[in-house]
């Protein structure tokens, strides 16, 4: 028997990377998963993951689309016991010619996205006793570095918007945790990154980067009993690398 059994949980950006690993490693630890994202992918993670996973289609940006898919996961599953805000976008460039079009759009998805989401989880979860809600921030969000500007600030609204949570819902028996991710190999970004500065994949102690299915073992434990005392904490996955920078 897995250690989530019985937990029933939502996972955005399920369609690829952290997000994909995410709900592969909840189900084969028992949970029931609601896998959503809004590339369509979120299907073919379903139809790897079998048993009794739900795919979803979802813009996180848009509140109302986030309310429907809890409401889906109480209505499929009974309760919600775990929320995973994996979904994000990436992009770069100096701060000094960001548009605010581009401003608003990473602030709706990377930060709006997960408020939505951890707003609607604590609606599910206080009529269940609690859960636990794991946000996808970024070593970006921690410490900042040259052409990160938007991305960071966005990530960094995410470390409060995490404590906030903690802070707030606590009394529901609510916990909220950030991973705050160095670089990861995934499709969407960890790649495409790694292969830009790769002096920022492997520069750190361990010497590589890391794997999407790390972040999914770390996220499972976060939303297990086992994690049961750990809240409003923000778990650095790079290897080491923000205490060299630190
Ligand atoms: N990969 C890294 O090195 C790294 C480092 C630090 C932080 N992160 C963060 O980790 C999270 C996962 O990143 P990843 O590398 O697995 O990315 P990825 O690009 O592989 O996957 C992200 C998924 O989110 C989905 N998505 C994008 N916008 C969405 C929206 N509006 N609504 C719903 N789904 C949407 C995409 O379709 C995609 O399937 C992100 O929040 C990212 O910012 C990643």
């Amino acid at each position: 028997m897995g250690f989530l059994e019985g937990k029933v949980a939502v996972v955005t950006g399920a369609g690829s990377g952290m997000g994909k690993a995410t709900a592969t490693v909840l189900a084969r630890e028992g949970a029931l998963v609601v896998a959503c994202d809004i590339s369509g992918a979120q299907e073919q993670t379903v139809a790897e993951l079998g048993g009794q996973a739900v795919a979803a289609g979802c813009d996180i940006s848009d509140e109302a689309q986030v309310s429907a898919v809890i409401d889906l996961a109480v209505e499929k599953f009974g309760r919600l016991d775990a929320m995973l805000n994996v979904a994000g976008i990436g992009a770069g460039g100096p701060i000094e010619t960001l548009e605010a079009g581009d401003l608003q759009r990473m602030l709706d998805v990377n930060l709006k996205g997960m408020f939505f989401g951890a707003k609607h989880a604590v609606r599910a979860m206080k009529e269940t006793g609690g859960g636990a809600i794991v946000n996808w921030s970024s070593l970006a969000g921690l410490i900042p570095s040259p052409n990160s500007g938007a991305y960071a600030i966005s990530k960094a609204g995410v470390v409060m918007m995490t404590r906030q949570f903690a802070v707030e819902a606590g009394k529901y028996k609510i916990r909220s945790n950030a991973i705050c991710p160095g670089v990861i190999l995934t499709e969407g970004m960890g790649i495409a990154a790694a292969k830009a500065h790769p002096e920022r994949a492997t520069g750190n102690p361990l010497g590589r980067a890391g794997l999407p299915e790390e972040a999914g073992e770390l996220a499972a434990f976060l939303v297990s009993d086992r994690a049961a005392y750990i809240n409003g904490v923000l778990i650095p996955l790079d290897g080491g690398w923000s205490c060299m920078l630190a």
